[in-house]
């Protein structure tokens, strides 16, 4: 089995990387804070020194660190190699500009290795389930090779053309999820005020046609009044801004980005769903 490296032990990359185990591969893994790693290295992974030393160590290197920042930082790692790596694979997970891929794809292509932007739909609990839906941009033979890996973490995996669609497709998908939070804000909060009561609204809500999984979970934490993150709100903004620097220019995703970025001062560490505290 290939040996898979991976880079970026936070929320996401914690159940992701132990799927990996449980799917047989050995692994090697690298996180800036390491005491990240301790649990998965009491599960069988090897802790790896550096990102050089898991990237020199490694057949395919998976990558899910947080932002276009964090990527930046561990690629200059692959700058400081000193011969090509020959065919091996970075698979970049995190949920990144669609720019960003692609100057990666091209300064890690001149290094010899082949990139895919890999992104995924699902949190934590779909991460942990190893039902992640996962979104790739890159060419297809590469795809076709990883595709065992990635089918241990997600229930879908699918090339959708070439590097940096997948994280085009990522910001779409999350500029509808903050519409969904905002427009559950919103609800709540109307109906709330008129004093409707949350648990009841739910109730109606995720009766009707539009109850779907996310409202069922968002709902039951607005209940519980449990903001802890399983999404941060920071990142969505982030993803937000993402989007509207790749041209999103519409009336929902701007008023979402300009909901969001307020919020991400005070709430920037919570869930995505405590925005029902600002809307
Ligand atoms: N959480 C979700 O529900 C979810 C769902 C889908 C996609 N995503 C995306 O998946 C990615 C990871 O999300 P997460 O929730 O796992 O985030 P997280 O818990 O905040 O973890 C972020 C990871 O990035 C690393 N990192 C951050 N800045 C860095 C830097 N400058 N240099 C090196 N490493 C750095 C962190 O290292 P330290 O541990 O040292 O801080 C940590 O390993 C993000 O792009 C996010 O948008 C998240």
């Amino acid at each position: 089995m290939m040996k898979i490296g991976f880079i970026g032990l936070g929320k996401m990359g914690v159940p992701m990387a132990e799927n990996l185990l449980r799917g047989g591969y050995p692994l090697l893994v690298y996180n800036r804070t390491v005491a990240k790693a301790d649990g998965l290295v009491s599960q069988g992974a090897e802790l790896a020194d550096s990102p050089i030393d898991l990237i020199e160590k490694s057949e395919v290197i998976i990558v899910m660190v947080a932002d276009d920042e964090a990527v930046r930082t561990i690629f200059n790692d692959f700058d400081k190699l000193l011969s090509p790596e020959k065919g091996k694979i970075v698979i970049n997970m995190s949920t990144v500009s669609p720019g960003i891929s692609r100057k990666m794809n091209d300064r890690l292509t001149r290094k010899g290795f082949h990139y895919l932007d890999a992104p995924v739909s699902g949190s934590l609990k779909q991460a942990q389930e190893g039902s992640l839906v996962i979104m790739v941009g890159g060419d297809l033979a590469i795809f076709e090779n990883v595709k065992p890996i990635l089918n241990s973490l997600g229930k879908l995996a699918m090339r959708i053309g070439e590097v940096g669609t997948g994280n085009v497709a990522k910001l779409a998908i999350n500029s509808l999820l903050s519409f969904h939070a905002q427009g559950l804000a919103e609800a709540i909060n109307f109906a709330s005020e008129r004093g409707i009561a949350t648990a009841d609204l739910l109730e109606l809500i995720n009766q009707s046609a539009l109850g779907n999984i996310f409202m069922k979970i968002k709902g039951d934490a607005i209940l519980q009044e449990n903001f802890n993150p399983v999404f941060a709100l920071k990142h969505i903004a982030k993803d937000l801004r993402l989007a509207k620097a790749e041209g999103i220019d519409s009336p929902l995703a701007n008023a979402a980005l300009s909901t969001f970025t307020a919020a991400e001062a005070t709430l920037g560490e919570e869930d995505i769903i405590a925005i029902i505290k600002q809307c």
